[in-house]
């Protein structure tokens, strides 16, 4: 088992979560972006971490780009420090449909054709947490680029994630990466929320019916399966038309099926990470009354 002592605790934020899969694609971006503005809508203060080097596509859902972000200093990031940085000198966070919204593209030329080393970005990853003025959040949401290697490992190894959500589609191969990061996470002592199933069926533009398409699978279930399930969306073009224009879903279609599947989802994942901070709190309890009795036995002895 690894030893989790070293990863850091982000005191301005009460639930840190990442939204992972182990399969590029699938919606994970989507999901993000319209899980961060729902809670924002219900009244949270929320940041959203975009960290896909590879695709960051969170700028472009959100209609931000990186010229708006460009704010002179701040672009030399000290990557093996962890010290606190003054609140004048953080990064300011852009804000979208009341979410602050950072993303590792802001520091890659959007035409390079070489990524940093995987490893680096872990660490632009991490001092991002630090190195933006993110202030008091309930929550902050990392949006992970796909796949189980780097930076996902030194981000759980570093930081104190409160949970993951993963996102997969109904088909076989998106179910078995799927289990992979999740494997991933549970290794690296990361609660995992739950599974948020997307393209899960398909609105018809035309007769506006759900239309199943993938065979519903019964490989790689059994993991998987055994998660709750924190929503089923569905796939809608007009979401995606929408979405690649800077809307999300929430917003420019909120009384579509799929934007109320992904408000639903977003209840979901708030509740089940509260749900785990009270037991994970009582058991921090536990483990303090034990030991105090264990101590009061001692002296009892003594
Ligand atoms: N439920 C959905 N309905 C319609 N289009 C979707 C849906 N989910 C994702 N998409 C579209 O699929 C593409 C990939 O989604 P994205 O969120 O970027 O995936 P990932 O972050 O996993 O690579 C995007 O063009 C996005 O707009
Ligand atoms: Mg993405």
């Amino acid at each position: 088992m690894v030893e989790h002592t070293q990863r850091a605790r982000l005191d301005y934020v009460n639930t840190v979560f990442v939204v992972g899969s182990g399969k590029g694609g699938v919606g994970k971006s989507t999901v993000s972006v319209n899980l961060a503005v729902a809670l924002a809508q219900r009244g949270a203060s929320v940041g959203l971490l975009d960290g896909d080097a590879y695709g960051p596509s969170i700028p472009l859902m959100l209609g931000v780009r990186k010229r708006a972000a460009s704010q002179g200093t701040g672009a030399v990031l000290p990557l093996a420090e962890r010290k606190e940085i003054a609140p004048e000198k953080k990064l300011q966070p852009l804000l979208r449909y009341g979410v602050k919204v950072m993303s590792v593209g802001f520091f890659i030329g959007e035409e390079q054709a070489v990524a940093p080393m995987p490893d680096v970005l872990g660490l632009l990853i991490r001092q991002l947490l630090y190195s933006v003025n993110w202030g008091e959040l309930d929550y902050l949401i990392i949006d992970l680029p796909p796949g189980t290697s780097e930076p996902q490992a030194t981000l759980c190894r570093e930081v104190q994630l409160d949970g993951a959500v993963l996102v997969t589609t109904p088909q076989d191969i998106a179910r078995i990466d799927t289990s992979k990061a999740l494997t991933m996470f549970k290794n690296g002592n990361v609660p995992v929320l739950g599974v948020i199933q997307n393209m899960d069926g398909f609105m018809c533009p035309h007769c506006g019916e759900r239309v199943e398409i993938f065979p519903q699978s019964r490989e790689a279930r059994v993991q998987l399966d055994d998660l709750p399930l924190l929503g089923r969306i569905p796939l809608d073009p007009s979401a995606a038309a929408y979405s690649d224009k800077g809307y999300p879903a929430v917003v420019s279609m909120p009384e579509s099926p799929v934007a109320q599947a992904l408000v639903d989802a977003a209840e979901q994942v708030a509740a089940s990470a509260a749900r785990l901070k009270r037991v994970s709190a009582a058991d921090e309890k536990e483990k303090g009354d034990t030991e105090e009795k264990a101590q009061t036995e001692d002296e009892r002895e003594d």
